[in-house]
């Protein structure tokens, strides 16, 4: 055993717990902070709704209608969020995600309407990804025999990013994990004059269980896994390897998703990054929070903060939140 050093620090000289005596000195010396400004809020769209529909797995969050999704946007910019992520659900699915291309199709009919009501004050953001249009729910096309097709796909993605751009979308997230879809996407907007129109990319973006109940919120007809394009669970080092491939394709933001059980791989991200740093807290990490808060086993509002700000910690410029609007009044309470 190695003696203790003498010149060791006294506990009665050393004490941490000083600048924790009072909240007013925790809040010199606060690490991190969340602002509404580094939250978006995903929404949801479902074609054919006369009204708002309930989400089971998502207490609290809707399939909106046009009209409604007006409504969450005006709240959204009333909150100083920093923007909105459009997700929709058309009524007719097929093998190519046909109405995910077509200018009236409900998710270009939703940005233009997002975009309408934004003005300047939100990043409009588009899901750019074709599960909620095919009939197989697979994020791409397939191939004869039943793969997903990366090429074949990235064409349909170049078509998809100039109807969302032509809807007015300020940035389009690119999430189906297709090689070559940033590079893909961006000279597609380039060429065609929407050199600015910003390209996010989930850059690690993992096959994860914490999906479940986003694929009831847009009636996902998937069978069997996303395994052979998004990530293993088990890798950490990929993660920085798909970040440099992202970024070398012009990616404007990387993403890492979910947030709450990658916070490692979203540090190593944050650390190397050269572009800004999304993370999405998932469908899954809201329904755990909401469940075991409507059960009465955490405290709901502290729990939410907790998730945003652990996100923020491990270095998430921006968050991905359902909770998003919400938390951004909570805010804007403490700051005033
Ligand atoms: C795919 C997509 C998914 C999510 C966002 N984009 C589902 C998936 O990859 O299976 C999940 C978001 C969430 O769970 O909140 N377009």
């Amino acid at each position: 055993m190695s003696p203790e050093p003498t010149d060791a620090p006294t506990p009665g000289r050393v004490r941490p717990r000083r600048l924790r005596s009072t909240e007013a000195m925790r809040r010199l010396v606060r690490e991190v902070d969340v602002h509404p400004r580094q939250l978006v809020l995903p929404v949801f769209v479902r074609e054919g709704l006369t009204e708002p529909r309930p989400i089971d797995s998502m207490p609290g969050v809707v399939q909106h209608t046009l009209d409604s999704l007006r409504g969450a946007v005006a709240q959204a910019a009333a909150a100083r969020l920093g923007g909105v992520m459009v997700f929709a659900v058309p009524e007719v699915r097929d093998a190519t995600g046909t109405q995910a291309t077509e200018p009236d199709g409900i998710l270009n009919r939703a940005l233009a309407v997002a975009a309408a009501e934004a003005g300047d004050a939100l990043v409009v953001q588009a899901d750019l990804c074709l599960d909620e249009f095919t009939d197989h729910g697979h994020c791409g096309v397939l191939t004869p025999d039943g793969r997903v097709d990366n090429d074949a796909t990235l064409v349909r993605y170049a078509d998809m990013a100039l109807a969302q751009a032509a809807a007015g979308a300020h940035l389009v997230g690119l999430s189906g994990m297709m090689d070559g879809q940033v590079a893909a996407v961006r000279d597609a907007l380039d060429a065609a004059g929407y050199d600015e129109v910003a390209v996010l990319a989930y850059a690690a973006k993992y096959a994860s269980a914490f999906y479940g109940p986003f694929r009831d919120a847009v009636e996902s007809q998937l069978e069997g896994d996303r395994r052979t394009y998004q990530m293993d669970p088990a890798n950490r080092r990929e993660a920085a390897r798909e970040v440099a491939i992202d970024i070398a394709e012009g990616a404007d933001v990387v993403m890492v998703k979910p947030a709450m059980a990658y916070l490692d791989v979203l540090a190593d991200v944050a650390a190397s990054s050269s572009v800004p740093v999304a993370a999405y807290a998932v469908s899954g990490e809201y329904a755990m929070i909401e469940s075991a808060a409507a059960a009465g086993w955490i405290e709901r509002e502290r729990a939410i903060r907790e998730s945003v700000l652990s996100i923020r910690r491990a270095g998430a410029d921006h968050v991905l939140t359902y909770h998003a609007t919400e938390l951004a009044g909570w805010l804007a309470e403490e700051y005033r």
